[in-house]
């Protein structure tokens, strides 16, 4: 069987022989994009290059890139577990291309690799076009022999894509897999397209247009391409499996979770381990890029994984804390190809360890409030709005952590009573402190942090950052602008300060 690491290389030396510089990953929080959470796609650490803000060396370039979805506007955390292709925590593979060349090589190298490298069945291949690109479906048809049938052309966004509502974009080709008429589903752009028989399996972008906010798009001056393929995704199909968790990386770190809390990796708890084999993964990678668990910001989507894992270890039966012990296989299994993961594996087990060790002092006691709160309510009923804050505020439960909770018993949270009993008590907190007679005008950071969420701190990581300017203060009070020689206080989104 080719191993997710075996995987990895074949696809980077491929395009190392075709002269692109293997890059190493960026760390999972951007360094050049203060509006995005966490990186998503391997593109991320080459946007400035795309739109010609920033130049490198090279013109030919590929990636193993981490990415995370849980938090922002790509989040998959919800589903994660109880579906056979998400993840908060992923590997894409790709190429890019940085005004060098265009469709006319990268549709064929995609093929070669696939056809000849990877030794995937032509026949079972198909693609989608975005509905004018004939460009792109002539070279299909040429490269691969495609009939007419098996180039779909999609006149939807799904065949443009954006990075988010500004930056670099352009229409893209998606390759998909068919599994055969043994599963059910459709092609791409059919009624039935969300079922499992058709898999995307790779998006190359053809990056042409920069979007801006007011809507209007330019030319990029040179066109470029950004391709994008699921390690994960891949490596099912390579060994055989219809579902990501049963490959050999995922299903190293399931055994890992079965061991540690003997429990059998495809019982009962199933979910369990495949929940915590994911969390592991995005909770360990965010710790080794700087991230610390916290309340606010990427700390906290960051706490509110790892408490979600927890949780699911205890369901397990786990007497004590589990995930620290799990480090050293993620470490086993990917290590070598992001030596971070080494390097900070002490810290890793540490921070897992001592939230767990905290969670568990109150996670017992949240639980046994939510089953009093079910057996209270009527069958069928959500679980009251005030109940779920009470488990975030006293017991360190995040919303989605009950709501998870929930799920296994197919209930959900009134989520618009959380909301209200969460703003009553930020009310209630700003009564309290502008009765402390403080200065009047400290209200405005109330004010503020109520609007914007707090300024997150990324001095554990690096000196340098960009930040989005939230607020400008001045004397107390909000000022639209600032002029020469003013003296006012900067509010951004993140800062090293
Ligand atoms: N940026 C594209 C994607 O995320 C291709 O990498 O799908």
């Amino acid at each position: 069987m080719t191993s997710l690491s075996d995987i990895r290389s074949t696809f980077l030396d491929f395009y190392a022989r075709a002269g692109h510089e293997i890059v190493a990953s960026s760390p999972l929080v951007p360094r050049n994009d203060p509006t995005l959470m966490f990186t998503n796609s391997g593109m991320v650490q080459f946007k400035n290059v795309f739109t010609g803000m920033e130049t490198r060396a090279v013109r030919r370039a590929t990636t193993a890139q981490k990415c995370v979805r849980a938090g922002g506007k790509h989040n998959d955390l919800d589903n994660v577990g109880y579906t056979a292709r998400h993840h908060t925590f992923f590997e894409m593979l790709g190429n890019f291309s940085f005004g060098d060349y265009f469709k006319d090589e990268a549709i064929p190298f995609a093929w070669e690799l696939l056809t000849r490298d990877f030794g995937l069945n032509r026949d079972r291949l198909l693609v989608t076009v975005y509905h004018t690109d004939d460009e792109a479906a002539q070279i299909w048809k040429k490269v691969a022999g495609l009939t007419d049938d098996r180039i779909i052309r999609i006149p939807t966004n799904d065949n443009f894509w954006m990075m988010g509502p500004t930056g670099p974009c352009g229409p893209c080709t998606e390759i998909f897999y068919d599994h055969g008429p043994g599963i059910w589903g459709g092609p791409p752009g059919s009624a039935e397209e969300d079922g499992d028989r058709f898999i995307e399996i790779w998006n190359l972008v053809f990056m042409q247009f920069e979007q801006f906010e007011d809507g209007t798009r330019r030319d990029l001056s040179a066109r470029s391409i950004d391709t994008g393929m699921g390690l994960e995704r891949i490596g099912a199909l390579l060994q055989g499996k219809h579902d990501n968790y049963d490959t050999d990386l995922m299903r190293a770190l399931i055994e890992a979770s079965a061991h540690a809390t003997s429990a059998d990796p495809d019982g009962p708890g199933k979910i369990h381990h495949r929940v915590i084999a994911d969390h592991l993964r995005s909770t360990s990678f965010l710790i080794a890029d700087g991230v610390m668990p916290s309340n606010e910001g990427r700390g906290y989507v960051l706490r509110r994984i790892m408490r979600r894992a927890m949780r699911h270890a205890h369901m397990l039966g786990a007497a004590d804390p589990v995930m620290h012990r799990l480090v050293p296989a993620l470490v086993r299994q990917m290590g070598a190809a992001y030596p971070e993961l080494v390097r900070a594996e002490a810290l890793i087990a540490e921070t897992l360890r001592l939230e767990e060790t905290r969670f568990r002092q109150t996670l017992e006691r949240g639980l046994r409030l939510l089953d009093d709160e079910m057996a209270r309510i009527p069958e069928g009923a959500d679980l009251p709005g005030e109940a779920a804050f009470r488990l975030y505020d006293t017991y360190g439960f995040p919303l989605d952590l009950t709501q998870d909770a929930l799920r296994e018993r197919g209930r959900a949270v009134d989520v618009a009573g959380f909301d209200a009993a969460m703003t009553a008590q930020r009310a209630k907190a700003r009564a309290a402190w502008a009765g402390s007679g403080e200065a009047q005008d400290a209200r405005i950071w109330f004010d503020l942090a109520e609007r914007h969420g707090a300024t997150e701190f990324l001095g554990y990581d690096t000196e340098r950052a960009e930040g989005v300017i939230h607020a400008l203060v001045q004397g107390g009070a909000e000022a639209g602008s600032a002029a020469r020689d003013d003296e006012v206080l900067v509010v951004v989104n993140q800062t090293p300060f």
